[in-house]
């Protein structure tokens, strides 16, 4: 398989997505969507839950706010973002951020599944709830689900059509921007990711 190929293939069904509910918000705004960024041989995989106003504008994944909360997080772990795959379920922003509804989920997360597909990572840490409840119920984690508050910073394993892959629960970089306490937390689940993407 052609990777890079194939990661086009998806960013070019995406651009002409007219059928997705966040479309015409998206072409009305001159937004972007943000398919994801980093190398396609990545062992790392960040998922996300869907871009907010500055990767809209720009078409690049965490590159605000909460973005800086996560380069912090890849300089004290030591993990490169260059060699890390980092994208989200929903791919164009939800207007006034709103939480992604369940359609636009299951739209814009068969794309994921392909990512996750085509890129192979051995691990995958979900940022935030959203993106932990997708992940693990497409890896038949569906019982163990439990509140991020709990779930946070434990590794779940799962078997991947290519073999076995680590899930990492995460918080969200945004809940650093208001509490500083938790980037203490983010900071030792990160190093979690580390050691399994090795
Ligand atoms: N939150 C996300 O889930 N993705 C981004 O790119 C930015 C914020």
């Amino acid at each position: 398989m052609n990777r890079v190929r194939e990661l086009k293939k998806i960013k070019d069904e995406i651009l002409a997505l007219s059928t997705s509910p966040l479309y015409k918000y998206r072409v009305k705004n001159n937004y972007l969507p943000v398919v994801g960024e980093g190398s396609c041989y990545s062992q790392i995989m960040l998922i996300g839950e869907a871009p907010g106003k500055n990767e809209a504008l720009t078409g690049l994944p965490f590159c605000g706010a909460a973005g800086r909360v996560l380069d912090q997080l890849f300089v004290s772990t030591g993990i490169n973002r260059k060699e890390v795959y980092i994208t989200s379920i929903v791919k164009d922003r939800p207007p006034q951020n709103r939480d992604p509804s369940p359609k636009e989920i299951r739209i814009y997360g068969e794309f994921l599944d392909r990512q996750i597909e085509i890129i192979r990572p051995k691990v995958i840490g979900t940022l935030g709830r959203h993106a932990m409840s997708y992940v693990m119920k497409k890896f038949g984690l569906d019982t163990q689900l439990e509140p991020i508050g709990k779930a946070h910073g434990k590794i779940y394993s799962a078997q991947a059509s290519y073999g076995p892959i680590h899930i990492v629960a995460l918080y969200h970089p945004s809940v650093a921007l208001y509490s500083r306490k938790q980037i203490t937390v983010l900071n030792q689940d990160f190093k979690i990711l580390k050691k399994y993407g090795k």
